[in-house]
C-alpha cells in the first residue's frame, strides 16, 4: 500500500450500484479497513432508491447518500455549454464530460460534511472519466486522497469480479453480460466498447438505447418553435416551461424522429482514439436552434470570435478542466454574447 494511502479511515464512493462499485465497497473495507459511504447522484435517470440503499448496505457501506442534482446540472453545466454551442470535435455535446465535474464537486462536498479523508470512483484506467473526476477533486480540495480501485486491484475480468462478489456475499444481478459501457444523463447517453470498437461495424440495433432508427421515424416532419431568453430555452411552441421539461419533451420528440445519433471516432484525453456512439436528441435540437438564432442576434465579429472559442471551451470541458480559470473566463465571455 502506498504511504499516501495509509491511515485512510472514511471514504466517500461515487456509487452506481453496478458490479464494479458494489465490489469496490467490499474491496475498500478489506484493503483499508475503512468506513465506506456511498454517494449516488440523480443526473436524470430514474433511480430506485430503496433497492439501491439496501444493495449498498448489503455490500458493506455504512450509508447511502442520494442527491437530486438535475437542476444544478442544467443551470450550471448544461446551460453554459448550450450558450457556447459546445460540441467536442464538432459533434459530441458532452453529456458525460459535463456530468463528471458535478459529481466530483458533490463527492468533495459530502466528504467534507462527513469528515472523510478520501474519495473513490469506479472509472477505468483507459478513459476520460478518471481524469475528469480526479482533476476536479484535486482542484476543489487537494488535501483529499483519491482511490481508483480499477487501476489498483488485481481483478482483470468481469468474471473475477463476480467471483469476488459471490465470495463476499455481495448481491449481484445475474444480468446478461452487456457488451457496452453506457453512461446516461439528461443531456444524452454515451455508449462504447463491444463491437463498436470496430470502426467498420455499423452500430447494431441493440446498441441504441431509446432513439428510433431512421427507418422507423415517421415520414411526416414535425414543426416546433423554441423561444430563448438570454440563451436559455424558455418556451416550446409558445408554452412556457422549465428547461428540464423542455429537455425531456425534446428528447421524446427527437427520439421519435431519429434525431441526435452521433457515431464518431474521437481523441481521448489519455491519448488513444475511441469509437463512440451517442444519443443526444435534446442537445442536438437545442444547439441547432440556438445557433440559428445567433445568426440573427450576433454581429459578425462577435460571432467569429465566439465560434473560434467554442472548440477551446469544448476541449477544456472534455479534458476535465471544468474548474479552471480559463473555462470560467470563457463562460463569462459566452454569457456576455447572450444578452
Ligand atoms: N467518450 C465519452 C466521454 O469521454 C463518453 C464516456 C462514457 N463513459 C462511460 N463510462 N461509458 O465523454
Amino acid at each position: 500500500m502506498s504511504k499516501e494511502k495509509q491511515g485512510i479511515k472514511k471514504v466517500v464512493l461515487a456509487y452506481s450500484g453496478g458490479l464494479d462499485t458494489s465490489v469496490i465497497v467490499r474491496w475498500l473495507i478489506e484493503k483499508y479497513g475503512c468506513e465506506v459511504i456511498c454517494f449516488t447522484a440523480n443526473m436524470g435517470i430514474e433511480l430506485k432508491e430503496k433497492e439501491l440503499r439496501s444493495k449498498a448496505l448489503k455490500s458493506g457501506a455504512s450509508k447511502l447518500i442520494m442527491k437530486d442534482l438535475r437542476d444544478e446540472f442544467i443551470s450550471d453545466f448544461i446551460m453554459p455549454a448550450l450558450k457556447a454551442n459546445a460540441l467536442y470535435e464538432g459533434r459530441y455535446p458532452m453529456a458525460t464530460s459535463l456530468g463528471r465535474p458535478l459529481i466530483a464537486k458533490w463527492l468533495v462536498q459530502v466528504a467534507h460534511a462527513e469528515g472523510a479523508d478520501a474519495v473513490c470512483h469506479g472509472c477505468t484506467g483507459k478513459g476520460n472519466d478518471q481524469v475528469r473526476v480526479e482533476v476536479a477533486v484535486r482542484a476543489l480540495d487537494p488535501s483529499l486522497k483519491i482511490i481508483a480501485p480499477l487501476r489498483e486491484w488485481e481483478m482483470k475480468t468481469r468474471d473475477e469480479e463476480i467471483e469476488y462478489a459471490k465470495k463476499h456475499g455481495i448481491p449481484v444481478k445475474a444480468t446478461k453480460d452487456n457488451p457496452y459501457s453506457i453512461d446516461v444523463n439528461l443531456w444524452g447517453s454515451s455508449t462504447e466498447c463491444g463491437i463498436l470498437e470496430d470502426p467498420w461495424a455499423e452500430p447494431p440495433v441493440d446498441s441504441y438505447l431509446e432513439l428510433s432508427t431512421t427507418d422507423k421515424a415517421p415520414d411526416k416532419a414535425e414543426y416546433i418553435t423554441i423561444s430563448f431568453e438570454k440563451g436559455v430555452p424558455v418556451r416550446l411552441n409558445g408554452k412556457a416551461m422549465k428547461p428540464i421539461t423542455m429537455i425531456e419533451k425534446l428528447k421524446a420528440l427527437g427520439c421519435r424522429h431519429g434525431i441526435g445519433k452521433i457515431d464518431m471516432v474521437e481523441n481521448r484525453v489519455v491519448g488513444i482514439k475511441s469509437r463512440e456512439t451517442y444519443e443526444a436528441p435534446a442537445a442536438i435540437i437545442l444547439i441547432t436552434a440556438h445557433k440559428e438564432l445567433e445568426t440573427l442576434t450576433l454581429d459578425k465579429d462577435t460571432m467569429r470570435v465566439k465560434e473560434s472559442l467554442m472548440p477551446r471551451f469544448a476541449d477544456l470541458v472534455y479534458n476535465g478542466l471544468w474548474f479552471s480559470p480559463l473555462r470560467r473566463a470563457l463562460e463569462a465571455f459566452f454569457e456576455e454574447t447572450q444578452k
